[in-house]
């Protein structure tokens, strides 16, 4: 049996155990998947350890996503974001990705949004910094905007096509962008928004990394003035999507992952 598995810290009620066991099931898969605590300041040491233990992949959570840079052969694009969330062993040594960019932009694509124009991404921490990165790789141009502007600038000076913003002048960032991605924690359990509701267009695509609640105030807003609207659970359904096909090398059964996911939300 293949065993792949979860570490963060805490790890929580994570939802990826389901969602992966139920992509096992549907492709008849002798494989389970499980959660690991390890202490704080152990990400790498645990990698190491999962890859002598002969555990087939691993995803990777908070604290440790930047930590197990230094137990993995990262790819290019891990590697330019900087944090590692999914490990496969299946090499000679353990491989890391980062599979949060092509989560945001597979979440997209899959409500037919089209990734050319111009992006507004909220947020300059580790979700706005992978977001920011898939995106560009597209082909967008992206404009980061960040409650402390400085990280925002920062960033924007790694990221290609871009340029960084405080949170002061969304009339403008949005006026004529083409998607809009919260990748800040503003929302998560609260209604409140990161963007206010009169800069929001119709012309927007709105993705919200935050999947607690599913329909965020801002989506809320989002939905209310005719733009579209894509919840936080696809962008963490095709997370996991991107490293079940990476781990397995097959197409992914979407629709029973997003099931159980969504029934455990
Ligand atoms: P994650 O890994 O989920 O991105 P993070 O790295 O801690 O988490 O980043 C959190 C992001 O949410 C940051 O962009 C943070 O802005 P600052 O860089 O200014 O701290 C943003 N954030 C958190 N609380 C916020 C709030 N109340 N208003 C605006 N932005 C907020």
């Amino acid at each position: 049996m293949d065993v792949y598995g979860l570490i963060g810290n805490p790890v929580g009620h994570s939802l990826s155990p389901p969602m992966h066991e139920a992509g096992y099931e549907a492709l008849g898969l002798d494989a389970t998947y499980v959660t690991f605590e390890p202490p704080a300041d152990e990400g790498a040491a645990a990698v190491e350890a999962a890859d002598r233990l002969g555990v087939a992949g691993l995803n990777v959570t908070i604290p440790f996503k930047q930590d197990v840079l230094d137990a993995v052969d990262p790819d290019p694009l891990a590697e330019r974001i900087g944090a590692v969330n999914t490990v496969d062993f299946s090499g000679e040594t353990p491989r890391g990705y980062n599979t949060d960019a092509v989560g945001a932009v597979r979440a997209l694509d899959h409500h037919g949004v089209e990734l050319s124009g111009t992006a507004v991404v909220v947020g300059a921490g580790g979700a706005g910094r992978a977001v920011a990165f898939g995106l560009a790789d597209e082909g967008m141009s992206v404009r980061i905007a960040n409650r402390t502007a400085s990280k925002a600038h920062a960033l924007a000076d790694e990221v290609p096509n871009a340029t960084g913003h405080g949170l002061g002048d969304f009339d403008a960032l949005l006026a004529d962008a083409d998607v809009l991605v919260n990748c800040t924690s503003v929302g998560m359990d609260e209604d409140e928004t990161p963007v206010p509701k009169a800069a929001l267009t119709p012309d927007l695509a709105v993705l919200d990394a935050v999947y607690s609640p599913i329909e965020t105030r801002l989506l809320r807003d989002a939905a209310s003035v005719g733009a579209t609207t894509v919840d936080g659970a696809w962008m963490l359904l095709y997370q996991g999507v991107e490293a079940f096909e990476r781990w397995t090398g097959e197409d992914a059964p979407v629709d029973p992952m997003n099931e159980a996911l969504r029934s455990g939300l």
